[in-house]
């Protein structure tokens, strides 16, 4: 089954020719970075212009690099949502006109259901139940999956994203847009125990996340310590890099403690690591050493609980991780399998759930 993903529910105009859900015949992403970079964040407005500019030539550049003809597509999968509705509108209006012309079906596509199938592209055989943490810029969340197709929310970010608590102490520090990456960098020759950050504790002993605490307690060290922004183009000072590695560190000890806790309640056969910030570094590692290695990664052991035991631990490639169309054309695969007709009465939904 060859399935058209399209994805623009952010600042990525995205499409993709997906082949039986794990063949990938192309993955076009064409991105926005350029023209927010200035504003230090997603502009909704230019967000859309954009994509509208770019929906033509992607989805045309897509077709041309998989080397197919638009007759041989089987049907197409959208993003609905959640996301930006000015973006939303314009993948989801170009995909019924494409399916209207093409006389194919048209599936919509949660974005969250999107990133847990980035995983299985590239990992068909992945065992179910599944805990899939989905970290990105806009969405932190523990989704529980006991068969595909069906989801359970676990927790949740009360606050910021990870990804924007990345994005905003980059932004606030001059080092540009998006944060995570140049952190992620950064971090590397930092050092992260030079700034305390305390991990919040859920009283309620949920499995929900917070990480807006952080930022309060960056601002408290940068004018503690005399932290003075990055000026453009100059260099990096000792004390910015230390104080990145340390909030970088902090977020991820929180994201390991939260997931281990859910995978300890709920003993899921693979955890799976997806959305944007899932390209970092450190968390990769961090995950793999804890669910996969026989210790927890230089942590308190206790804080993991004593029943800890080896999950294998998936994460895409990064042009799979970050927003793309490969993964809504899989997770539309299936839906488009069991015989979904041509909808044409979609619309979009800035804040579609999906559990
Ligand atoms: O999934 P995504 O492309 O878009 C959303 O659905 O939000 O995620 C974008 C987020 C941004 O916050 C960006 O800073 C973060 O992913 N990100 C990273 C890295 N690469 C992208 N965060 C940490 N380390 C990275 N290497
Ligand atoms: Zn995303």
């Amino acid at each position: 089954m060859l399935v058209l993903g399209i994805e623009s529910s952010c600042d990525e105009t995205a499409a993709a020719l997906l082949e039986d859900g794990h063949r990938l015949l192309s993955n076009i992403v064409a991105s926005q970075i350029a023209t927010h970079r200035g504003y230090g964040g997603v502009v909704p407005e230019l967000a859309s212009r954009e994509h509208l500019r770019n929906i033509c030539p992607v989805v045309r550049r897509a077709i041309e690099v998989a080397g197919r003809r638009e007759e041989e597509i089987d049907g197409i999968a959208v993003t609905q949502g959640p996301g930006l509705i000015g973006s939303l509108l314009v993948g989801l209006s170009f995909a019924k006109a494409m399916a209207f012309a093409l006389q194919k079906p048209l599936v919509p596509v949660n974005h969250i259901e999107g990133h847990i199938y980035s995983a299985l592209i590239e990992n068909p055989d992945i065992s179910y139940p599944l805990l899939a943490a989905v970290v990105s810029g806009g969405h932190t969340s523990l989704i529980f999956s006991p068969e595909p197709g069906q989801y359970r929310l676990v927790g949740r970010t009360r606050d910021d994203a990870a990804g924007e608590a990345l994005d905003k102490l980059a932004k606030f520090l001059g080092l540009g847009y998006p944060g995570g990456p140049v952190i992620d960098r950064l971090a590397q020759r930092g050092d992260p125990h030079k700034f305390v950050f305390s991990i919040p504790k859920i009283s309620d002993g949920s499995l929900d996340f917070s990480f807006s605490g952080f930022k309060t307690a960056a601002l408290r060290h940068i004018e503690r310590a005399g932290i003075r922004p990055r000026q453009p183009g100059g260099r990096v000072g000792r004390q910015i890099v230390d104080l990145v590695a340390s909030y970088q560190q902090a977020i991820v000890d929180t994201l390991l403690v939260q997931t281990r806790r859910a995978a300890n309640q709920l003993r899921p056969a693979s955890i799976l690591l997806v959305g944007g910030v899932a390209c970092n570094s450190l968390l990769r590692r961090t995950f793999k050493d804890a669910f996969e290695g026989s210790a927890a990664s230089g942590l308190d052991s206790k804080a993991w609980g004593r029943e800890a035991r080896r999950t294998p631990v998936y994460f895409p490639t990064p042009s799979l991780t970050t927003d793309n169309a490969a993964m809504i054309a899989a997770a539309g695969t299936p839906k488009l399998a069991s015989g979904s007709p041509l909808q044409l009465d979609l619309n979009a939904y800035a804040d579609f759930r999906l559990c």
